[in-house]
């Protein structure tokens, strides 16, 4: 059997126990090994930490974001730490379960001083120097700290809590992103979500910023299959196939893009990748794309940025 439908098999399993969350973090980790902080995954997130910075410089003019919030961190915070190094002082990271743990911050830090020991974390962010040496402090005192406090001297604050409604004031945050999160969430939650994250960003000089990987996460997975490939599924055999841990929405950019329209939230700027229109069209794809653009189907990943100040 094919490893991406043995893959789907186990996390449908999983997702029916308790604790299933954790379960598939052990799962991803030892098994399939898609979870560990690689330096690609870490470089990755980097990269969109640099990216969100820099259109948030762009649209207010101003070096970082007082505050920012993001949605579904996961289990290596590394574009909240990012934001603490440049000078953040108000970090909140939203997720309906707690996912990072001591360990898993202490192994994100790490990357963070690795990379800045191969010279190579200036090419990201531009930290200031006080804060680069609490990272260290953390790291050299590690017994000292419990998750607790390595998150209050880092400005980090977790809220556990569902992003359809936030405990947050209406118009507080400067910067709100999220990274490979939103191909997770169904419509008739994303929708909400966003209502939500436009109450909360500031309508002045307030910055959105969010990367979405529209491709068949099995397939990165499994080479024998192309990121295309759970477009040839109806939405009732998808249902059969997604599970609740790690579920894929499988929508499109038009999609995304008219969710951004209803919702009258600005689209200041929307890069993407072009994707394969050859694999595209190795698969006999289900009614739901079928009479789309190609060219938008074929689109893998994107990065929408909207300047609220534009409303
Ligand atoms: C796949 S993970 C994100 C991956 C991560 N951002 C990364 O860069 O690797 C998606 C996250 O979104 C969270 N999530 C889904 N729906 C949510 C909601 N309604 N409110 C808050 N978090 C939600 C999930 O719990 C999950 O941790």
């Amino acid at each position: 059997m094919k490893k991406w439908k043995q893959k789907a098999i186990v996390q449908k399993i999983i997702s029916y126990l308790p604790f299933s969350k954790n379960i598939n973090y052990f799962f991803q980790k030892y098994v399939t090994k898609g979870e560990n902080l690689n330096d690609e995954y870490f470089l990755d997130r980097l990269g969109h930490a640099k990216e969100h910075l820099t259109c948030y410089q762009k649209y207010t003019g101003n070096p970082f974001p007082n505050s920012s919030l993001e949605i579904g961190t996961g289990w290596y915070p590394v574009v909240p730490i990012s934001l603490f190094l440049v000078g953040s002082d108000t970090i909140y990271s939203v997720d309906i379960s707690m996912l990072t743990s001591k360990e898993r911050i202490a192994t994100t830090l790490r990357k963070f001083l690795d990379c800045h020991n191969a010279g190579k974390l200036k090419d990201f962010i531009n930290y200031k120097k006080e804060r680069f040496e609490v990272l260290q402090s953390i790291l050299s005192n590690l017994e000292k700290y419990d998750l607790e406090a390595i998150l209050k001297v880092l400005k980090i604050t977790y809220i556990i809590e569902d992003a359809r409604k936030l405990s947050l004031p209406e118009n507080a945050i400067d910067l709100v992103n999220s990274n490979n999160t939103f191909e997770h969430i169904y419509p008739e939650i994303l929708i909400p979500i966003l209502k939500e994250f436009k109450r909360v960003v500031k309508k002045q000089n307030g910055v959105m910023s969010h990367f979405i990987d529209m491709s068949d996460h099995f397939a990165h997975l499994d080479k024998t299959i192309n990121i295309y490939n759970f477009l040839q599924f109806t939405d009732n055999q998808w249902k059969w196939i997604d599970n609740s841990i790690q579920p894929q929405s499988r929508i499109r950019i038009y999609d995304y893009k008219k969710i951004y329209k209803d919702l009258n939230i600005p689209i200041s700027e929307l890069t993407f990748r072009k994707g394969n229109i050859h694999e595209l069209k190795t698969i006999k794809l289900s009614a739901t794309y079928r009479n789309q653009s190609m060219d938008e189907v074929a689109i893998s990943h994107c990065h929408f940025i909207s300047n609220m100040s534009e409303n």
